[in-house]
């Protein structure tokens, strides 16, 4: 970020400041939905921190220099957190995309050797130097569209160069790294477990030093479960949150074995009938759900209201990539939770907000906008903050505050 800090940032007068209720992550059952309105409101960050919030009413006076940012008609909410992501690639599947619009599915694409593999043939010809370029212009999307905190997987490399100069892209344009290194089996191994072999002798020492969690996509035609097993155990023990992608298309096994290796999410679940809501909503896995990405292809939408009713901990995030979800914005998603998946406007908030942070396991200190946690700050060009999701693909982010700086 080019300009400097200040000291001390006032957004003022703003029409509403909105945030998760509580202390609490993640949030369950009816805390999903609560959230602190503030009318007329301030917002005061000290040092990157947000110091105080309130009415105007009750503003302090403030002594030296305070940088002002007029709130005027504009709603205030947390930083966005977009908790799953790929956005390290090179090229695009623009010409896939027409495919499908005629009629071809993904998994079809897929299993002729077009979608995944199509972006990891990509992505292995690009210089290091254009991975970079890549993450960061997609980290501008994402901000524009008020995301100020991301994670982004590999995955799109599957040797060991491009997959760790994949995670150190990510790193170096402001994500939080997942190593994707079971994303599928690329051609030059003839078995799933050959591919493993390799990447978990020859990749995950070095890629556990650069990510903080391994993700591993668990379907037919991907890995099966005792496969993403022995990956998720050997990234584990080599000092790895776990992640894991699970029934997008079918049910193999991923929300046992996402409970069973204690796995921070299990993300997409779009096929998950009763049994794995049951299963979910009794553990600590928080349930990940990407209704963009189930909109893009033409798929079901993931059982939301009935894994909140159940008492299930979730999030929503994009999984911003360029085959399944060419999509960066949370607003977006927002609206598709609310008019597609059954939540509310507050139950869409905190779910890409607190529940998101806590899948990265930054709940303490983002998602929320209260005292100590970071100046990660969304205001909204809206006289009323549940416009995140009612403004359908709206030019809804007025300006975005990272850190205690204005971007954007
Ligand atoms: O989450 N399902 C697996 N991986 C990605 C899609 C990756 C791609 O199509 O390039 C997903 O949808
Ligand atoms: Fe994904």
């Amino acid at each position: 970020m080019s300009e400097e800090r200040p000291k001390h940032l006032l957004i003022r007068d703003l029409a509403q400041l909105a945030t998760p209720a509580g202390v609490e992550a993640p949030l369950r059952g009816a805390a999903l939905g609560e959230v602190t309105v503030i009318e007329s409101a301030f917002a005061l960050c000290e040092e990157g921190r947000i110091a105080a919030v309130g009415s105007m009413r009750e503003l302090p006076s403030l002594e030296g220099d305070v940088e002002q940012l007029d709130g005027r008609g504009l709603c205030a909410i947390p930083g966005l957190v977009d908790c799953h992501t790929h956005a390290c690639f090179a090229g695009d599947r623009v010409e896939e995309f027409a495919l499908r619009a005629g009629g071809a599915t993904y998994e079809e694409l897929h299993a002729a050797g077009g979608g995944i593999m199509a972006t990891v043939r990509a992505t292995r010809a690009a210089r290091v130097q254009e991975l970079a370029e890549a993450v960061r212009r997609h980290r501008g999307w994402m901000l524009r569209a008020g995301t100020t905190t991301f994670e982004s997987k590999s995955g799109y490399g599957l040797d060991r160069e491009t997959e760790l100069a994949s995670l150190e892209a990510i790193r170096a344009g402001g994500g939080i790294a997942t190593w994707l290194g079971a994303h599928a089996v690329p051609p030059e191994f003839d078995s799933a477990d050959g591919y493993l072999d390799f990447a978990l002798a020859e990749v995950l020492p070095e890629a556990a030093r650069i990510a903080e969690a391994a993700d591993v996509f668990v379907e037919r035609g991907a890995f099966d479960a005792a496969q993403a097993r022995r990956y998720l155990g050997a990234c584990r023990g080599a000092g790895l949150e776990l992640r894991v992608h699970g029934d997008q298309f079918t049910e193999a096994g991923a929300i046992p074995l996402a409970i069973e290796t204690g796995a921070r999410s299990v993300d997409h679940l779009e096929a998950t009938g009763g049994e794995g809501i049951r299963a979910l909503a009794a553990s600590d896995v928080v349930g990940v759900m990407l209704p963009a990405s189930a909109l893009f292809l033409g798929r079901p939408m993931p059982p939301a209201r009935a894994l909140v009713d159940a008492g299930a901990a979730i999030a929503l995030a994009t999984d911003f990539n360029p085959g399944s979800a060419f999509c960066e914005s949370l607003p977006l998603v927002c609206s598709l939770a609310s008019t597609q998946l059954g939540l509310s406007p507050a139950e869409a908030l905190s779910a890409c907000t607190v529940n998101a942070a806590h899948v990265l396991a930054r709940a303490g200190r983002k998602g929320r906008l209260a005292p100590g946690y970071d100046a990660d700050v969304v205001l909204l060009d809206a006289p009323d903050w549940r416009y995140l999701a009612y403004h359908l693909g709206g030019d809804v982010v007025a300006q975005t505050v990272v850190d205690g700086r204005a971007v954007g």
